[in-house]
Formats: C-alpha cells, structure tokens, sequence
C-alpha cells in the first residue's frame, strides 16, 4: 500500500423513511434553496411532492432548476450559477441520479467564483469555495453522492470531462432511500449495475502491492450485484434488491476500496469520449468496452490480478489451464454476465461506427497524450480498443 489520509465528509443517511431527515440537515444551511432536478421522473414518482413538504415543515423558499440532462450538460450548469447569483441562494438540494448531482456540484462551485465554470471543469481553472450542497439520490450507480467528482459535457465543442474540487464538492449529506429507485427503468437498472461493478474493477486493476483487504472488499462487491442483478430484474420492485444495490453503488465509488492505492480509469476516459460524442448511457458504453480495454491490456506481467478476479469472482477452475486462458475465461464470463442482463456488448449497438473512432480516440487524449495507471495508453491503443469494440 501507499501512505494515505482518508477524510469523507459526507454525511450518508440510508433507508426507508430517511427523507424525514431532510429538514434539519437543509436548515442548518439556510432558507433559500435552489432544487435542482433531471427531467420529470420525481415529479411522476411523487419525489417530487414529498422533498417539497419536508422543505415546507422550515418553511424554505425554494428555487428549482429542472431539466438537468443524462450527461449534464455547461448550459445547464450555467443557468443554475445565475440562479445561485441572482436570488442568493443558500443551498442547493440535488434530486435525481448522478447527472443531477453532478450538475449541482458544478453549480455549486460556479455560484462563488466569477470564472466561467467550463474553465475549472476543464482544469484553467481551481475551484476555491462553493455553496453548501445535498442530496436525495433516485439511482444507484454513480456514486457522486458520496464523492468529491463531477463529470460534465460541453455539447457545443462534444467534449465531457471528469473534475472535481474536494473537499468543497462533496454533498453535505445524501439522503438513500431505496424506495427511491423502485421506479427506475429496466435498462438505466442495468445500466447503473454495470457502472458501479466498473467502479470497482477501476480500482481493482492496479498496480501498488499488498492490498489484500481492499482486494477482498472488491470482490465482494462484485460477487454481490452479480448475485443480485438477475434476481433485481426478476422483480424491479424488490426493496431488499434495490437496498443492496444501492449500498453497493455508494460504496463502489467514495473512495473506500482505493485506500493506499490509485486505480486505473482508462476505460472510463474511453467510455466519456464515446459519450462526449454520442450522448449515449454512461453505463452502456463501459459494458461494451470495459472487457475489450482487459483484452488489450492483459500481458504475462499483469496476467496475476486479471488471473485473481477469474478465479475469485467468476469461479474460473485454474487446473490445468495457463494463466493467460484462465485470465481471459474470466473476461469472457464477465461480458456475458453482462449480456446475461441486457447490458450491450458493442458499440453498433448504438448506431457508432468506424467513422467516428479517430475523433473519440483524439479526445481520449485532449488532457493528457498518455491515460491509465495499470497500463498507459496512448491514442493509438484507443483507436484499437474502440475498433475492437464495434
Ligand atoms: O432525468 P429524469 O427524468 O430524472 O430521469 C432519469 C434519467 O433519464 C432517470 N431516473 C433517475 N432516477 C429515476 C429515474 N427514472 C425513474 N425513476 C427514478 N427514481 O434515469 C436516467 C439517467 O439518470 P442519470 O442521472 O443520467 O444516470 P446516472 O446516475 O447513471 O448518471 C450518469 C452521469 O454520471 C456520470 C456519467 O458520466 C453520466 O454523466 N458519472 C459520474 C460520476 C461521479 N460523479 O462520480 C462517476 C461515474 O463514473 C460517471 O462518469
Ligand atoms: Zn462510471
């Protein structure tokens, strides 16, 4: 391991009920609240109606930015910091999935700071302060409600860049109430599964030694939305499914399971230049490409780790077999564990061709000419990895 400080600020409130909690932690903030929220589906689930009379019990004055798009996009962000600014508003309340929470905390650093906030997504420039901030999350898979990152689009020049500004972008508290998720479709179900198991494969495929806790942490979060995914989607309704899974998404990605080591994020730079360009669900590109990026990765001196996942949490039978065929026999069960559950397996599947992999390959290196800490890529490798995955 490496040396590290752990410091998660966010306050996690989990459970039926737990909305109830909302009034007292908004008010210790103050009484102008701006809500922010995606596009109707907290209005059709009753979310909606409900985070408004918990506001009404402080009798907050309450501002709403509705519309925040899967894929957050600046504009949006830009029309919430003018809220923030013109009416003075003391917190923000995020209600959705990690697009609204993603927005907000944009939104949040925007309204303190006089710098376009395209600039400090895309790192010209640093965030210094922000408005206080929570959350009511609709849908596991993210994990933004416990974490300091945001990812933003710009759809005018497509490009989506992942930032973030600890310890001003963590959510003051996240309230999560499964109950809440009961309502989210089959396909984003999948969808936030496959990016919460991606979460923990990131971190998993590193290269620092002696992690023999956070490895097992990992494979057990994924041996566990395996186990659950199937019997999830059997019955969408399941309170106990859409508990575990919501956990499993929070604790996927607020930095628990990297202590002492850093992960390796290639395959969501590649995964955000698809969608830069093609708007599609974050979830359904890192299905497609997450076991092509271990295809084209996987050598004799990192065959070990992609060996360990094989054995421990696809019950690969090493006898008799080479490392390398056991390692990719694990690759192969986890691509079709995830057509199993619908997830997609190539990027035809959304209408994405040859003619675009050069463009998506250039923005895989916009920021940095090499990405990928288990294994450094360059542009070239994205352009195999997406070709491979057409
Ligand atoms: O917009 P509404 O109408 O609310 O509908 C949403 C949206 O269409 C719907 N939904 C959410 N909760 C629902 C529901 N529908 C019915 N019932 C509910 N309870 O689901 C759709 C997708 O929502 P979205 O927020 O876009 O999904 P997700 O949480 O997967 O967020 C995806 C975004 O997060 C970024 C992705 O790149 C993408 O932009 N990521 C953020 C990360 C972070 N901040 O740490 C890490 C991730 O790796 C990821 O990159
Ligand atoms: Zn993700």
């Amino acid at each position: 391991m490496e040396n590290f400080t752990y410091h998660n600020p966010t306050k996690l409130i989990f459970g039926k009920g737990q909305l109830d909690a909302l009034p007292k932690e908004v008010q210790a903030h103050g009484k102008k609240v701006l809500m922010v929220y995606g596009g109707g589906s907290i209005k059709r689930n009753g979310i909606y109606d409900n985070v408004l009379k918990k506001l009404a019990e402080i009798d907050a004055e309450v501002f709403e930015l509705p519309g925040v798009e899967p894929n957050p996009r600046i504009s949006t962000v830009r029309k919430g910091v003018e809220i923030c600014k013109s009416e003075g508003i003391d917190f923000i309340l995020a209600v959705g999935g990690g697009s609204t929470i993603d927005c907000t905390k944009a939104i949040a650093v925007g309204a303190k700071t006089d710098v376009d906030m395209w600039d400090v997504v895309t790192k010209k420039e640093k965030a210094t302060d922000a408005l206080p901030f929570g959350t009511v999350l609709t849908l596991a898979a993210t994990g933004s409600e416990m974490n300091a990152g945001s990812v933003i689009t710009n759809w005018e020049i497509n490009e989506k860049h992942g930032w973030g500004a600890a310890p001003y972008t963590f959510p003051q508290f996240s309230i999560l109430d499964p109950e809440h998720t009961m309502t989210v479709p089959r396909d984003q179900t999948i969808y936030g599964m496959v990016d919460m198991m991606s979460h923990v494969l990131e971190h998993y495929f590193h290269q620092t030694t002696n992690t023999p806790i956070q490895d097992r942490f990992c494979e057990g979060i994924l041996n566990t939305v395996i186990e659950t995914a199937p019997k999830l989607l059997d019955n969408l309704e399941s309170y106990e499914h859409r508990e575990t899974v919501m956990l499993a998404g929070t604790l996927a990605l607020n930095n628990m399971l990297n202590m002492g080591y850093a992960g390796d994020w290639a395959t969501h730079n590649l995964e955000h230049a698809v969608s830069a360009v093609h708007d599609i669900p974050h979830g359904g590109g890192l299905a497609i490409l997450f076991p092509h990026w271990m295809r084209h990765v996987l050598d004799e001196q990192n065959v070990a780790r992609f060996k360990q996942l094989a054995v421990r949490v696809f019950d690969v039978d090493p006898s008799g077999k080479s490392d390398k065929e056991v390692a990719l026999e694990g690759i192969d069960k986890l691509s079709e564990f995830w057509m199993s559950i619908g997830a997609p397996s190539r990027l035809a599947d959304y209408d994405i061709d040859e003619s675009t992999v050069e463009v998506m390959a250039e923005k895989t290196v916009t920021a940095r000419p090499e990405f990928g800490r288990f294994k450094k890529l360059t542009k070239q490798d994205s352009i195999e990895i997406y070709k491979a995955s057409l």
